[in-house]
């Protein structure tokens, strides 16, 4: 069944509101609450995400138009669908201004609401996707083998339930990708899935992001704004890195996954929303409780059902596969000859996946012809200043060379895989850009014009 869509009924005349109730009673997808006036509806939106709010314009003390204007503001997902008495022209063209969705004329026909409801569910749904799932791709999971297809198998099964899921796995095993699994396989696909981040911010950014806040909450707060918790409304919340999360921040997760309740920030008004929360985390969090640097309650509540990702080197019958793949994104015509092959398979892979992705990316852009040979293939370039060519076992398989031929060949090759970038290379290589402007006159390595 899809997620529930949350609909906000406000009509002065409560006939209108009670018949409306009682239509959409035979649509169990949707859940109703209604307001008979705009202060109610207003405090109704402070408290709860709604997906779609019918509004009659006309009312007494506070109107539509200012009810629909609060939304927007405090609520811009939501879709507003005007509902007028009359053939009310400058109402209409007011209430388009401010970003009412769509119209209808009193006495409603219920199957022409009916439709414009579904058409808002569906736009608001569009808006969402292009704000949160901007270029996302289909997902494509790779691998074959028994290890990894239990965890699929697992996961598959897990989707189906509204459980709080907490993946583990070392870096590069594709938590990211099985979250998304996760998500587009559950009923809440059609919703939306949002992924924050909770390494990359700081304590407070990250509140106000998860959270929002509002208006002067803090200096550079000049607008309201919607938490990512309400932007994932009916969908899926991807907490990534989640062992990062500040203690300042903690006690506010575990509130809201303990209540369903959270604040913006400098905001009184609990709200609710439902969103199914999904973690990773490439810590050990039992360690980081140990630690005192992870509160053990909200382990509890992120860990509700676990799934451990295996690393690389226990499943690498994959590799051969998932060097296919990557090969195929990058180049229809270079292939692997079978020593480097060979050399990938004997590999201990400790960035798992993403380090055979980069891997693979990388030996495209360096083969000089069709075959990617194991002099090709760099493990952990960039990401350590000992960036080491292939395996030891590669360099000593080949002929007997001197100390500065190696020397030489390796710092072609560094610059070569960082666009010929002497400041980036020279700290990979642990040495100043003058020191690596030496060694390249003095062994008159070709520098291309443009670089
Ligand atoms: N089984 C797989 N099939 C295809 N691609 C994969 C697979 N596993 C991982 N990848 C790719 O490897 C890269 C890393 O995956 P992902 O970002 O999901 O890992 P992660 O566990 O979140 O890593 P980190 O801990 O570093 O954040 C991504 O580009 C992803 O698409
Ligand atoms: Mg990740």
């Amino acid at each position: 069944m899809a997620a529930t869509m949350h609909i906000l009924l406000v009509d002065d005349e409560e006939s209108v509101t009670y018949l409306l109730q009682t239509e959409f009673q035979e649509y169990p997808e949707f859940s109703i609450a209604t307001a008979s006036n705009g202060g109610d509806a207003m405090n109704l939106v402070r408290s709860k995400v709604f997906d779609i709010a019918l509004l009659d314009i006309r009312m007494p003390r506070v109107s539509g138009l200012e009810v629909l204007r609060f939304i927007k503001e405090h609520s811009p997902t939501t879709q507003v669908i005007m509902l007028t008495a009359l053939a009310d022209v400058k109402n209409a063209v007011e209430a388009t201004r401010l970003g009412a969705y769509d119209f209808l004329s009193k006495p409603y026909d219920f199957d022409v609401l009916m439709a414009t409801v579904r058409r808002a569910v569906e736009h608001r749904q569009l808006l969402i996707d292009k704000e949160v799932n901007a270029g996302s791709r289909p997902i494509e999971i790779i691998g074959s083998s028994k290890t990894f297809q239990d965890a699929v198998g697992y996961t598959r099964k897990l989707a189906a339930s509204d459980a709080v899921v907490l993946i583990q796995g070392e870096s590069g095993t594709g938590k990211e990708l099985f979250a998304q699994l996760i998500h587009r396989e559950s009923p809440r696909r059609t919703q939306a899935f949002v992924a924050v981040n909770c390494a990359a911010m700081p304590d407070q950014l990250l509140e106000s992001e998860l959270f929002g806040h509002e208006k002067g909450a803090f200096t550079s707060a000049i607008k309201t704004k919607q938490g990512l918790v309400e932007v994932a409304n009916g969908g899926t919340l991807f907490l990534d890195e989640v062992g990062d999360i500040s203690p300042l921040v903690q006690p506010k997760l575990l509130r809201f996954l303990e209540t369903g309740e959270f604040r913006r920030v400098g905001g009184n008004d609990a709200r609710t929303v439902d969103v199914r929360v999904v973690s990773a985390t490439n810590k050990n969090l039992s360690d980081e409780v140990k630690a005192g640097r992870f509160r053990d309650d909200l382990l509890y509540r992120l860990n509700v059902v676990g799934l451990r990702l295996p690393p690389l080197r226990e499943h690498k019958e994959d590799i051969p596969h998932l060097v296919a793949h990557f090969l195929h994104r990058k180049s229809r015509s270079k292939t692997l000859s079978p020593a480097a092959m060979e050399v990938l398979m004997r590999y201990d892979w400790p960035g798992n996946v993403r380090e055979l992705e980069h891997v693979i990316e990388g030996a495209v852009a360096l083969a000089h012809g069709e075959i990617i040979e194991p002099s090709d293939l760099w493990m952990n370039v960039g990401l350590r200043a000992d960036a080491v060519p292939v395996s030891r076992e590669v360099m000593s398989a080949s002929p007997m060379a001197s100390l500065e031929d190696v020397e030489a060949e390796h710092i072609e090759r560094v610059l070569r895989a960082n666009d010929w970038n002497r400041t980036r290379s020279a700290h990979i290589l642990g040495i100043t850009p003058k020191t690596l402007y030496l060694k390249i006159k003095r062994y008159g390595i070709r520098v291309p014009p443009e670089a």
